[in-house]
């Protein structure tokens, strides 16, 4: 068993009280390899936000436990050679099971959602509370779900969506004690959120998607005053990047994400994390199709995954100051 504040990281308790009360949510973006890493830590140092480093299952399954383990005690040490010591939270994402969980905690995850989000609700609240009981021993916080979102969740795919209901959430988190609850309101995960069908133009011919439910978030509120809410599935899909990897022998189809605006929108209310995985794989995809068709005769991983990095950091910094408001709050 090693402990999260060995390796110098966070939970999420005082960071997400923060980021309710300052009216900005806290960026957890995905990784799985050191470009990814390198590309967050360098974005989150230079606009000064904490961060959340999320480990999917499969990420966890690619990378290994323990390779995950020194890589972020390494982006901690990383972070104070750059000259800012930001918070930074190490958070099993979409957590499958209590196995899974406990495994993470014991290797220094500080943070682990457990997402029953696909049982029936008591199911749901029986896992969760022992997730919680065993995280709670070790002062890691807890993330839980209730309602679906549709897209690709891991290994688990829902066609459609179900909101959550509003009038669970009191019950749920009274049950349960999570830190903190990610909820339905229209979000979904992967690169395929909304086709242009499904979506109206404004005046400028842009492409909008059906506004978020944020009826729904304001009635949670209600219900659940200054505490911490979560958004899955938040990628705004940049059209430049499909454009980029299609121009470069790509093939993906037509898709809109969620529109900044809407985030931005989100980001000031009781939601105050927003998870962040298909934008970075756009990016990095994009560059490293346009530098390997542009240079056929490049062979040095660093020459392509490099440039990779290099947009995916300047991505990452537009996130945090134009889209989340959470640069400048690392030390607050
Ligand atoms: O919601 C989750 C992540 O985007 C999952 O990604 O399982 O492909 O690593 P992954
Ligand atoms: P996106 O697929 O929209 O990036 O969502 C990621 C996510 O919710 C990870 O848990
Ligand atoms: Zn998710």
């Amino acid at each position: 068993m090693i402990s999260y504040k060995e390796l110098g990281l966070v939970n999420t308790r005082d960071m997400f009280a923060k980021a309710v009360k300052g009216g900005y949510a806290i960026p957890a973006y995905n990784f799985s390899n050191m470009e990814q890493l390198q590309a967050i830590i360098q974005a989150c140092v230079e606009t000064k936000s904490p961060v959340i480093l999320q480990v999917s299952k499969g990420a966890r399954d690619y990378a290994n436990i323990n390779l995950l383990k020194n890589m972020a005690r390494g982006a901690t040490e990383y972070a104070h050679e750059l000259g800012c010591d930001i918070p930074i939270v190490l958070h099993l994402d979409h957590g499958s099971s209590f196995e899974l969980c406990k495994e993470c905690i014991e290797n220094g995850f500080s943070s682990v959602m457990i997402d029953g989000s696909s049982l029936p609700y008591d199911e749901n609240v029986a896992l969760t509370k022992k997730v919680v009981e065993f995280a709670h021993q070790y002062d890691v916080t807890v993330e839980g779900e209730l309602g679906v979102l549709a897209g690709i969740e891991d290994e688990v795919v829902a066609a459609q969506s179900h909101y959550t209901k509003p009038e669970e959430v009191e019950d749920f988190v009274k049950k349960t004690g999570v830190d903190s609850l990610a909820i339905s309101v229209g979000t979904s995960h992967g690169a395929y959120k909304f086709t242009p069908e499904q979506c109206t133009r404004n005046a400028e011919g842009v492409l909008v998607p059906p506004e978020l439910r944020f009826d729904i978030l304001h009635e949670i509120e209600v219900k659940l005053p200054g505490f911490p809410i979560v958004l899955h599935g938040s990628s705004s899909v940049p059209q430049q990047y499909v454009k980029m990897i299609n121009e470069y022998g790509g093939k993906l189809t037509d898709s809109v994400g969620i529109p900044e605006e809407q985030l931005r929108k989100a980001s000031k209310s009781a939601v105050c994390k927003i998870n962040i995985d298909s934008d970075g794989r756009l990016a990095m995809t994009a560059l490293v199709r346009k530098v390997l068709t542009e240079k056929p005769a490049e062979f040095d991983p660093r020459k392509y995954l490099g440039p990779a990095r290099d947009e995916l950091k300047k991505m990452y910094m537009h996130k945090n100051i134009e889209v989340l408001g959470s640069a400048g709050h690392a030390l607050d």
